[in-house]
Parts: structure tokens; sequence; C-alpha cells
């Protein structure tokens, strides 16, 4: 990538909040992504005797065998080594840097998401609200999200829906719901980006950018992954002393659950 387009880059990133590159990386090497986490699931289909197409076997597991979809679930979205290789490929690393985040280091895990209406308990397990994810992370001020699908997006998947130029706002809540740090936002004060981007494309954008899932109308499982990296040469990230409100822990409750089924 040459400095001059690098520079347009950094500048529009500082201005809007949001950039789309496409065709960053090869096809291939998202697709590859798109199919171990598949293949996780395959290997509990074959083990139920579930047959049929993707989404009917999804379906059915999750209908079926919800601890089993959960475990895959939770395997596939923060544990495969595909993404994780992705998430240090050096090219992205040195983007990374030469947006100016002069020491990235991963703040969250590598996050892998499939969502589709058939496959979640309630709305906000396929549908964001709309959201800035800095206040769960607390990072550095020019962190951001890498984030890209690992499938050919349309709008009828629902892909991510930014408003550019939000992140100028600042954080705009203290509080999390199930998760999610839901803001107060006025959607016409801002446009409005929703990219059909394709495999190999990368949408890189500012904690702070309020955003919000689209809607899936064309019942396909939107399949997505985004990667969070923060600047540890962040002054006021330095200042603050590296907030990391993250927690990963073991569950007595999973343990017992598990241990001791009938
Ligand atoms: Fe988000």
């Amino acid at each position: 990538m040459g400095m001059l387009k690098l520079d347009q880059l950094k500048s529009d990133l500082k201005e809007n909040g949001v950039i789309v590159i496409p065709g960053f990386f090869e096809r291939k090497l998202i697709e590859d992504i798109q199919l171990a986490a598949k293949h996780i699931f395959q290997i509990q289909f074959d083990h139920l005797g579930i047959k049929g197409d993707f989404l009917a076997q999804m379906t059915q597991l999750f209908q079926e065998h919800l601890d089993t979809f959960i475990s895959c679930g939770k395997l596939i979205q923060t544990g495969l080594i595909e993404l994780y290789q992705l998430s240090v490929n050096p090219d992205l690393i040195e983007l990374v840097k030469n947006l100016g985040l002069s020491k990235p280091l991963m703040c969250t895990r590598p996050m892998l998401f499939f969502n589709h209406p058939n496959l979640a308990m309630s709305e906000h397990f396929y549908k964001t609200p709309l959201h800035q994810d800095w206040v769960s992370m607390l990072a550095s001020q020019d962190s951001i999200v890498v984030w890209f699908p690992l499938i050919d997006l349309e709008i009828g998947h629902g892909p991510v829906i930014f408003y550019p130029g939000s992140h100028k706002l600042g954080p705009l809540t203290d509080k999390l719901e199930n998760g999610f740090a839901e803001v107060p936002f006025d959607r016409s004060a801002f446009p409005k980006l929703q990219p059909e981007v394709n495999m190999g494309d990368i949408v890189i954008f500012s904690t702070l950018l309020v955003h919000e899932s689209g809607v899936i109308t064309n019942n396909q499982i939107r399949w997505s992954s985004h990667l969070r990296y923060t600047n540890m040469e962040d002054v006021d990230f330095v200042e603050r002393g590296f907030p990391s409100p993250y927690i990963n822990k073991p569950s007595q409750e999973l343990i017992d659950k598990y241990l001791h089924k009938k």
C-alpha cells in the first residue's frame, strides 16, 4: 500500500471514524476461516446424525442440542486457530501501525459471529443495538476495530451500519447491558454507511464510532469477525493505567452441569 494512500486512509479514519479497504486480504484466506468455523459444527452434526443444508443443521442443533450449540459457538468465537493467525497477520499489523497505533496490542480476543434469527434466544444476540465498543474496552483514544465479513455480504445479510463522524462525540454512556454499551443517539444527525463488503475487504473503525447491526432479510447466516487493537503508547491510555474491563473465567455452574450430566 503506497504512502499517499496510507495518508489518505489515516486522515479519513480521523475525520470519519471509519474506512473501507477493499481486497486487503486474499479471498481464500477469509473463506478458509469460514470453512474452519463450519467444520467445528460439522463434527457435531456428524456425531449427532444431523442432516440437511447448513442452516437447517444449525437450526436443528440450536433447537435440540442447545448446550452443544452454545459450546461450539463459544469455542469458535474465541479459539479458532485460523482467526488467531489472521489477527496477527504481518500486513494487517503493519497497517494498524501505519494508521497511528505505534504499539498495537489486542485488547480483546478475536471474535467471530454467525448471526441469524433462528440461532438466537432473543434479538440482541443477532442484532446489536446502537452502541460504542469503547465503553466496554476503555482502550486508547485511537483504538480501532477491524471488522470483516467471512462471506460476500449483501444488504439482505444486514451488514453493520456505521454513523461516520459520531466518534467525535466521545463516550455517550457509561452503562453496559448484555455486554453492550447501548447509546442514546439521533440517527438523523449523521450520515449512514452500510458497506456491502466482500470476502477479503476490511472495515476499520474507531472504537468510539456509533454503529449497529443491519436487519437480516435474506434468511442467510451473517458470518463476520472483528479484531480489536489498542495503542499501548497512547498518552491518555498510559495515564489511565491501561484499564482492562474484560473478564474470562471458568463457571462452576457449567462445570457442575457437564460433570454431573445424567
Ligand atoms: Fe460493536
